[in-house]
């Protein structure tokens, strides 16, 4: 809390807060179709790549104005501390903690990401799967908190519904492709059509 109020700073800290959200799903998806490595004609794999890590750094980005227009707007007591300690700030302590939790997840995934050549690989990907904790978490936080989601808006529930389907959405494929995948791998050999292996007198 710096000691500036205005009814701009919470308009600030609401339209920040709803762009940083859906540019973190777009990111989301984007990193899931990385992983799965899809990729189509007009669309190769490596633009779906530089797409994720430009809209991950951009959502931070929002979602870094949101908090600081939170912290710089008076009218609330929450204080710099809470962007990163958990239950740190007096108001709506849970609720806010719980967007606390989010953006100290998604730092230690973007991090990780900066220092990727230097640690191990399965360090930076078991990090990397720390996004799928934010994201429940930061949902969470906006149901709690969001003045627009608690008076019902229908445009932000919407945006959020379609937010969480379609990262359920793509979770989901991912998830079905890898069984797929695993299953195929352990299939047993199937034996080619043509010559009998065994001459017959
Ligand atoms: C990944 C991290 C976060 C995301 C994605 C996020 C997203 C959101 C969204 C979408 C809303 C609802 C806005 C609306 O109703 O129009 C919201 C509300 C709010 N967030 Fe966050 N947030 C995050 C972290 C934080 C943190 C760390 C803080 C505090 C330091 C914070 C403080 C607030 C406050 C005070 C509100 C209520 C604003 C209002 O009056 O409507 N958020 N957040």
């Amino acid at each position: 809390m710096i000691g500036v109020t205005s009814p701009w700073l919470w308009y600030g800290t609401r339209a920040t807060a709803v762009v940083g959200l859906v540019l973190l799903t777009a990111s989301a998806i984007l990193g899931i179709f990385t992983n799965a490595r899809l990729g189509w004609k007009l669309w190769p794999r490596w633009a779906t790549q530089e797409v994720h890590r430009r809209s991950s750094i951009l959502a931070l980005v929002f979602i870094t104005i949101h908090i600081a227009t939170t912290v710089f707007d008076s009218y609330v007591p929450v204080h710099l501390a809470a962007a990163v300690v958990p239950g740190a700030s007096p108001y709506q302590r849970w609720s806010v903690a719980l967007g606390t939790v989010a953006f100290d997840l998604l730092l230690t995934v973007l991090i990780s990401s900066l220092l990727r050549s230097r640690i191990k690989i399965e360090w930076w990907r078991a990090l990397h799967y720390l996004t799928y904790l934010a994201a429940p978490v930061a949902v969470l936080h906006v149901l709690l908190l969001g003045t627009d989601a608690k008076k019902g808006s229908h445009w932000l529930l919407a945006v959020l519904g379609v937010c969480v389907a379609a990262a359920t959405g793509a979770f989901c494929l991912r998830v079905l492709r890898t069984l797929k995948l695993r299953g195929l791998r352990t299939a047993p050999p199937q034996r080619l059509p043509g010559r009998p292996r065994t001459r017959s007198r």
